[in-house]
């Protein structure tokens, strides 16, 4: 059973350490309860997806403690930079480009070129995020399909057997906001068009009032005529080469990305031991690794239907669809 410990300096300090050793800590945000680990470990954030019990990898949010650090990891336009300048920190999530080398896991963006980032209002989930010196992967602090948490208490209930994997749960009492954050995706430079990908804490209004523009609430399925370039939306994310499963061999031209110790000749690796957590902390990046010259085609080994592999399996089926 994970600890619940009060805020204080101790306890963040603790959960600074744990975080920055690559374990998973429960907190307290102004919205709702964040399951957080180090943004920059791939090893990490795929915890976060196992203690989730997720069916699929949905990306996450990358809490920072500025607009300057956010900027390091994301392009930001003028409008976007605006939003954070008036809204941050608080319950506002944007959708930004990620920056070239960004040194975010890609697990964390669900293999997508864009990034969520969001300054946290609460002082004491800035004061741990800074503490850690890293950026923090953080989703509500659920499982999947359960309701987002808004004390300790709750997330110690719905996170049940996981719960064991989390070093530490913060307790700062209730969440004074209590829902998630408003989403918004500012990542069309093109149109700088702002939309509405989930409302939260922060009101329409408020947001709207702030650009002196309407913002678009059409969900991004409808959105699917604008100019999206393929791969911005979750469900959209491939290869750019055809990709096939349950492979055994790889055919001429194809590189193999093999799992587990029966795995020789394969290019790359998920993990020798069969480890599933392994596996979805390497399946982005080595997917994008494969999508490269010299190879025409990527034939991906079998991976059991089990725990993650459930989540690995459901992105390489989209990735695996014409
Ligand atoms: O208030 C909150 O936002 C809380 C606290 C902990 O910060 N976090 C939270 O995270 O609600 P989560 O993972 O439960 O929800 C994140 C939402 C999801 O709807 C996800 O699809 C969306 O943000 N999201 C994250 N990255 C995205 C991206 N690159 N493009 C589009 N949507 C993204
Ligand atoms: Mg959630």
């Amino acid at each position: 059973m994970a600890r619940i410990e009060p805020i204080s300096e101790t306890s963040i300090a603790r959960a600074a350490d744990y975080l920055r050793a690559g374990r998973l800590v429960a907190f307290p945000t102004e919205t709702v309860y964040g399951l957080g680990a180090d943004a920059t470990n791939d090893r990490a954030v795929a915890d976060i997806f196992a203690a989730k019990n997720r069916p699929d990898f949905n990306p996450l949010i990358v809490h920072v403690t500025s607009l300057n650090e956010a900027e390091t990891l994301g392009e930001f336009s003028p409008t976007a930079l605006r939003l954070a300048a008036r809204f941050w920190p608080g319950p506002l999530t944007l959708i930004v480009n990620r920056k070239a080398y960004c040194p975010i896991s890609l697990l964390a963006s669900a293999g997508l070129n864009t990034l969520a980032l969001r300054v946290p209002g609460a002082k004491d989930a800035r004061r741990m995020i800074a503490q850690a010196r890293c950026p923090i992967a953080a989703p509500s602090a659920n499982a999947s399909g359960r309701l987002s948490p808004t004390t300790a208490q709750h997330v110690a209930a719905s996170l049940g057997e996981s719960v064991k994997s989390v070093a530490l749960i913060l307790d700062g009492g209730a969440c004074v906001i209590g829902v998630e954050s408003t989403v918004l995706d500012v990542s069309n430079i093109n149109t700088d068009q702002v939309s509405l990908l989930r409302p939260g804490g922060l009101s329409l209004e408020a947001i709207e009032e702030a650009l002196g523009k309407s913002v678009s609430t059409q969900t991004p399925a409808q959105n699917d005529a604008a100019p999206k370039s393929p791969g911005m939306l979750a469900s959209h994310y491939a290869p750019v080469r055809p990709l096939r499963m349950n492979a055994t061999l790889a055919e001429p031209g194809e590189a193999l990305l093999g799992f587990g110790p029966n795995a020789g000749g394969a290019t790359l690796n998920l993990s020798r031991t069969a480890d599933l957590t392994e596996a979805a902390a390497h399946l982005f990046a080595f997917l994008h690794q494969l999508d490269t010259e010299p190879h025409k085609a990527i034939a991906v080994m079998e991976i059991p239907e089990t725990g993650l592999g459930q989540a690995i399996n459901d992105r390489l089926r989209r990735a695996a669809a014409p």
